[in-house]
């Protein structure tokens, strides 16, 4: 299953090792950028990882900005795109069982990486719930 993966400077290091931790868990990660440290900026990764989600490409997105607010403003521009934005475990698991987010986003500055890991297997361990929130869901999008 592939996995779309963005961020920018700032989330760098975190999104290089939440790749190596999504192949241990079998999956095959994307990577969308960015590709260092240097400073650059989040819509140019954002977008094209959310087309990736949207198109189907990829199953789902994971991304991560400094504080993750930037980059989930420029995912959820996409129509097709439930970001979450997720500082701790119950959070991520409620983003997929409420939310049926299909992209999860950390904010790289302000975890640490043992707790983005936590993060990461409380979304990928939940299940969507359906039900109400779908037609909570179903609401969001702006015709
Ligand atoms: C970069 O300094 C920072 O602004 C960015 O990573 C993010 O936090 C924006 O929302």
């Amino acid at each position: 299953m592939k996995v779309a993966f963005a961020s920018d400077h700032a989330g760098y290091e975190l999104k290089q090792s939440l790749m190596e931790l999504m192949k241990q868990r079998g999956y095959e990660p994307v990577d969308f950028g960015t590709n260092s440290t240097d400073s650059c900026d989040y819509p140019d990764y954002a977008h094209p990882a959310a087309d990736a989600v949207e198109k189907g490409e990829c199953a789902f997105g994971i991304a991560m900005c400094g504080t993750g607010n930037g980059i989930s403003m420029t995912l959820n521009k996409h129509q097709g795109i439930r970001a979450a934005l997720c500082w701790e475990p119950e959070i991520a698991a409620l983003a997929k069982q409420h939310n049926n987010a299909n992209i999860l986003v950390l904010p790289a500055r302000f975890v640490s990486e043992e707790m983005a890991v936590k993060i990461v297997d409380a979304y990928l361990n939940a299940e969507y719930e359906g039900g109400r929130h779908q037609r909570r869901i179903d609401k969001i999008p702006v015709h």
